[in-house]
């Protein structure tokens, strides 16, 4: 049996704000909702004169559907393989091991305790404190802790290439759909919610109940659990693998883990809920299909986490609209725990369906599913339990998520699966690059261009669920094994490409952003995180060529000196490294970048111009 973990992601991402949603759905808000934010995205470009240097994506081209995954905010991360992480902070944060804890009782994990170790792009957060001094010498040497993993001569590749519109693709027979031998669609389910609602319970039951983790696994599981004095988190432990995650008793990275429903190979991405770790999270939500957002539905728990402040059920709901997800599932978990009361599940459906229609969710995309994951109530069959059974008669959880709409994908397009995590098998010389593939396809033979290095290498194999595949298409998850390339050139945060539609690799842009709230100006030389897709740069602000009016988009002052919280501005920056990177205008998953500093998002915008070197 193949490992229910198939992989833990470690991201360093950037947590954003509720505001930011409308910019992110790319539509525009009811007018109580309009803030400067969303006239970020609907400013006149015209006003920008933006000259573009490189662009190969038509982005009407070759579409399948309305709305695709590559036509989403990615976040801003980074992943490795699991293992190559740990805390460093010290704290000696743990759950109860009895469950429903308070959530106040978790605010001892510092967000240093997510230090990247191991690896030469690492963040060291963990000098953050002095930075949150604001000293902008800190802030520097910090941000020179970004060693470069973008290998030598990458922006060569990147402006050299030759530009080829997507009109000029065809796409092979076997890329489409309808020409596969196997009929099921991946469906990429992102499992987020308050802190300790039960996700990973919820998850690891599921995988057990579907065959997913053996009995010996479990009762592996059962015994250490109890041994530490935290039975009730057996089945979260077959998602929170590592030492870390359960003595403290909280999730902190995503776990990748797959099951099969009647309609979809479900791809688990069990997402941590506490609110030091939503970077992490956000990388779930950046590959999600849909979600599943889990509800605690004890006294109190429900209530902490709508509360506007600490909540991250409407954080999570915010930030999972905001990447283009619009099917939701509400878990309302814990049903046990209020007697399955029917009174309490309306209060919660009330409350919840009022705030999920503010986020943008519709209706009729929204289900809710009474459940308990302790108790196997309604998870994969009807509830037993006759106070659930006596008044509810809709579908369980995994008919659910049966019931949900086959996202659209670029099946059509040239193919672009950003690289989310590097695999390599030393001893066969062997390196897989695994992510989400957002255009075309891919299969054993094919050759792709591996950005930002620019060379070429042939798919020795592909890998879904650990078991080898045929072919990949938009929308799936895999392990794309290459030969004939060097793999100290497949990075994390690199991009897998067709060679003859490569990706443009590039280190000075102009970027349209938008400033959050911060308490120290950005200025000319300011020294920041730049990030797209799964890579970040160390960057510098080099220009800064307008301040724009937030409602109307036109400019209002040429040349600012400094941007301070909620303008609108464009800006140019350069990068210590080349990255990855396109016109937002011409495709939007290499196109929205995030900017940090002090270990927080400072800023959120769209790459507006790749910018020529002058050689
Ligand atoms: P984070 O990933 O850290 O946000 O937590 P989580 O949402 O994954 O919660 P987890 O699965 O770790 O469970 C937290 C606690 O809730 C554990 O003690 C579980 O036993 C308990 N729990 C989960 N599901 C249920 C349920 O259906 N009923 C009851 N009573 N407790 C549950
Ligand atoms: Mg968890």
């Amino acid at each position: 049996m193949a490992p229910a973990v198939i992989r833990k992601q470690l991201v360093s991402s950037s947590m954003l704000p509720p505001q930011m949603i409308w910019f992110l759905m790319d539509c525009v808000p009811p007018k109580r909702f309009q803030k400067p934010y969303y006239s970020l995205l609907a400013a006149n470009s015209t006003d920008l004169k933006s000259s573009r240097v490189s662009s190969s994506i038509d982005q009407n081209i070759g579409v399948v559907g309305i709305k695709s995954s590559a036509d989403r905010a990615d976040i801003s991360s980074s992943s490795m393989p699991k293992g190559r992480h740990h805390s460093e902070d010290g704290s000696n944060y743990s759950k109860n091991g009895t469950g429903n804890m308070p959530s106040s009782d978790k605010s001892s994990v510092s967000p240093a305790a997510l230090t990247i170790k191991g690896r030469p792009d690492a963040i060291d957060e963990s000098s953050s404190s002095s930075m949150s001094r604001g000293n902008p010498r800190s802030l520097t040497n910090n941000l020179n802790k970004m060693a470069l993993d973008a290998g030598s001569g990458l922006s060569k590749n990147g402006n050299a290439r030759v530009i080829r519109s997507n009109t000029e693709y065809k796409p092979e027979n076997w890329m489409l759909p309808g020409q596969a031998e196997d009929t099921l669609n991946q469906l990429n389910l992102a499992i987020v919610g308050h802190v300790d609602s039960g996700k990973s319970t919820l998850s690891g039951r599921l995988l057990h109940l579907l065959g997913r983790i053996s009995q010996k696994e479990m009762h592996k599981n059962e015994k250490e659990a109890k041994l530490q004095g935290k039975g009730s988190f057996a089945y979260a432990w077959a998602l929170d693998e590592s030492t870390e995650e359960r003595e403290r008793g909280i999730t902190m990275t995503v776990a990748v883990a797959y099951f099969d429903s009647k309609k979809y190979h479900v791809v688990v991405l069990d997402s941590p809920g506490h609110k030091d770790f939503v970077p992490n999270m956000i990388s779930g939500a950046a590959q999600a299909d849909a979600a599943v957002l889990v509800i605690d539905a004890s006294v109190g728990s429900f209530e902490v986490g709508m509360d506007s402040a600490k909540g991250q059920t409407r954080e999570h709901a915010q930030l999972i609209r905001s990447f283009g997800v619009d099917q939701i599932i509400v878990a309302v978990n814990k049903m046990d725990a209020v007697d399955y009361s029917k009174e309490r599940f309306d209060l919660i459906k009330q409350r919840l369906g009022t705030f999920l229609r503010s986020c943008g969710f519709r209706d009729s995309s929204i289900i809710l599913v009474p459940l308990s994951a302790m108790e196997n109530q309604n998870l994969v069959a009807a509830p037993s339990d006759v106070r659930l059974l006596s008044w509810y008669h809709g579908p369980y959880l995994l008919d659910a998520i049966d019931s949900l709409q086959p996202p659209m994908r670029d099946f059509s397009k040239p193919v672009l699966m950003p690289i989310c995590d590097v695999l390599k098998l030393s001893s066969l010389g062997q390196v897989s690059a695994c992510g989400k593939l957002e255009a075309g396809a891919l299969r054993s033979g094919s050759k792709v261009l591996v950005m930002p290095s620019g060379n070429v290498g042939i798919v020795r194999s592909l890998e879904r669920d650990s078991q080898a595949c045929s072919f990949a298409r938009a929308g799936d998850n895999v392990a794309v094994s290459l030969q004939g390339i060097d793999g100290s050139l497949v990075t994390a945060g690199g991009v897998l490409c067709h060679p003859d539609f490569p990706v443009a690799v590039a280190k000075h842009l102009e970027l349209k952003v938008l400033v959050l709230d911060v308490t120290t100006p950005i200025l000319i030389g300011s020294q920041l995180e730049f990030h797209v897709h799964h890579a970040k740069e160390a960057a510098r602000v080099v220009r800064m060529l307008s301040l724009l009016d937030p409602k109307t988009g036109k400019v209002t002052k040429k040349a600012p000196r400094c941007l301070t919280a909620k303008q609108t501005a464009v800006v140019e920056v350069a990068l210590q490294g080349p990255v990855c990177v396109e016109e937002f205008s011409s495709c939007r998953a290499l196109g929205r970048v995030f900017l940090r500093a002090l270990g927080r998002t400072i800023a959120v915008g769209i790459v507006t111009r790749i910018i020529e070197e002058q050689d």
